[in-house]
């Protein structure tokens, strides 16, 4: 069974906390886990056990993955080429994918 959550609300509220957490506790368990954070400022990485030093050199995702038509927006990678060649292996065998750097933020 595939399971989607998103977290989302008030700024400092413990967002990227928890999202880490639970994404740790689901991939102990033995569950294939996809982090994908969507913040222009992230920090889910730290969370997830990468070091800081990493952070710089973080895959984003490209700006061209979306595409557009009559029929309506879909990617134009699978989702499989996307983590292959854009996520990180995080603590516990999560995954994660960053959407953004926050140079790249605010122009979308
Ligand atoms: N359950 C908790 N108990 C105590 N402190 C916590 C708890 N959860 C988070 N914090 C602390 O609160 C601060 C904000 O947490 P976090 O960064 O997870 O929030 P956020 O909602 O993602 O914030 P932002 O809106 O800035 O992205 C951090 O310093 C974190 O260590
Ligand atoms: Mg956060």
């Amino acid at each position: 069974m595939a399971m989607k959550v998103a977290v989302a609300g008030k700024g400092g509220s413990g967002k990227t906390s928890i999202s880490g957490t639970m994404a740790r506790v689901l991939a102990r368990d033995g569950h294939r886990v996809l982090a994908i954070d969507a913040d222009s400022n992230p920090n889910l990485a730290l969370t997830l056990g990468i070091p800081a030093e990493r952070m710089v050199d973080m895959p984003t995702l490209p700006r061209d993955l979306l595409r557009r038509s009559e029929q309506g927006t879909e990617l134009s990678e699978t989702l499989e080429g996307i983590c292959a060649t854009h996520s990180l292996t995080a603590a516990d065998g999560v995954t994660l994918l960053v959407m953004a750097h926050p140079q790249h933020a605010g122009t979308g």
